[in-house]
């Protein structure tokens, strides 16, 4: 067989589906597309407010600096802008935030968000897929990724386009849905999320699909564990996994050195 004949017929999985590696892209966008007018409420709704706790200590790891020193944080897979605005509140005069989304949908929402704060000169909204940024080598102090990780292709390669656009001595910072590890909660939350979750995206975004994939797109996500390595793999150094919530969400950070 051919190489390239092999590379377009390598499958991947797209929540519980096996899928070409070059079609899961497509599908995930076709989700945030559908979901992005309702996903600020539907994140409250599906988590019971906790993604403000978690990505309240996200930004508490970012740490802006309070002075007007310049400060750049890239926020990938960033969506509506909502780890992008906390950033901008907690840092000082010299804080801007790059919002990168490989989603259009999601970016419209987040400027008329930014519109309506006044945050339209700090946080600049741009598409760019994260495993090929549109960035130079070195360019930001800090890089998030909120509960976007796991939509991405070839995470492989977002991790090394972090690395390669941080700046020596920055820091990567990644939030993501993850493995419980308090015996007796992984019950419940398996019962939560495979049979309300869907349900609730029924009612309020009449979409249960989109919401059925992101349910099983954290199923299939590595562990802690499992993710760490992946981020050393990438040449980042020094990773530490704090768990939020017993594990429902794990907060993932490393050095560029
Ligand atoms: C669950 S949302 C998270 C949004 C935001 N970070 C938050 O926490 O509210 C996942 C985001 O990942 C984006 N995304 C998926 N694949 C991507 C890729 N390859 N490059 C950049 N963004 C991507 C989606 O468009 C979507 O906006």
């Amino acid at each position: 067989m051919a190489k390239t004949e092999k590379r377009t017929t390598k499958k991947t999985h797209f929540g519980e589906q096996t899928v070409l590696l070059a079609e899961k892209q497509g599908l995930v966008n076709d989700v945030f597309h559908s979901v992005a007018r309702r996903y600020d409420l539907m994140n409250d709704l599906m988590s019971g407010g906790l993604h403000r706790a978690w990505k309240d200590a996200l930004v508490t790891a970012v740490n802006p600096p309070k002075s007007e020193r310049d400060f750049a944080l890239l926020d990938l897979a960033g969506g509506t802008g909502d780890v992008a605005f906390r950033v901008v509140d907690a840092g000082g005069l010299g804080t801007r935030v790059t919002v990168c989304d490989i989603n259009t949908a999601m970016l419209d929402v987040g400027r008329d968000r930014a519109v309506a704060r006044g945050y339209e000169a700090v946080v600049s909204f741009e598409q760019g897929n994260a495993e090929q940024l549109p960035y130079p080598d070195r360019r930001f102090d800090c890089v998030t990724i909120a509960f976007g990780i796991r939509n991405v292709t070839r995470i492989e390669k977002a991790l090394e386009e972090a690395r390669r656009v941080l700046k020596p001595g920055g820091r990567f910072l990644c939030m993501e849905f993850s493995q419980v590890v308090v015996p007796g909660l992984d019950v419940l939350y398996d019962k939560f999320s495979f049979n309300i979750v869907p349900t609730i995206g029924e009612y309020v975004a009449r979409d249960r699909e989109s919401y059925q994939y992101l349910i099983e797109s954290i199923r299939r996500f590595p562990n802690q564990a499992k993710f760490a390595r992946m981020i050393e793999e990438a040449g980042l150094a020094q990773v530490k996994v704090r768990n939020l919530s017993g594990g429902i969400a794990a907060l993932h950070s490393a050095w560029k050195i």
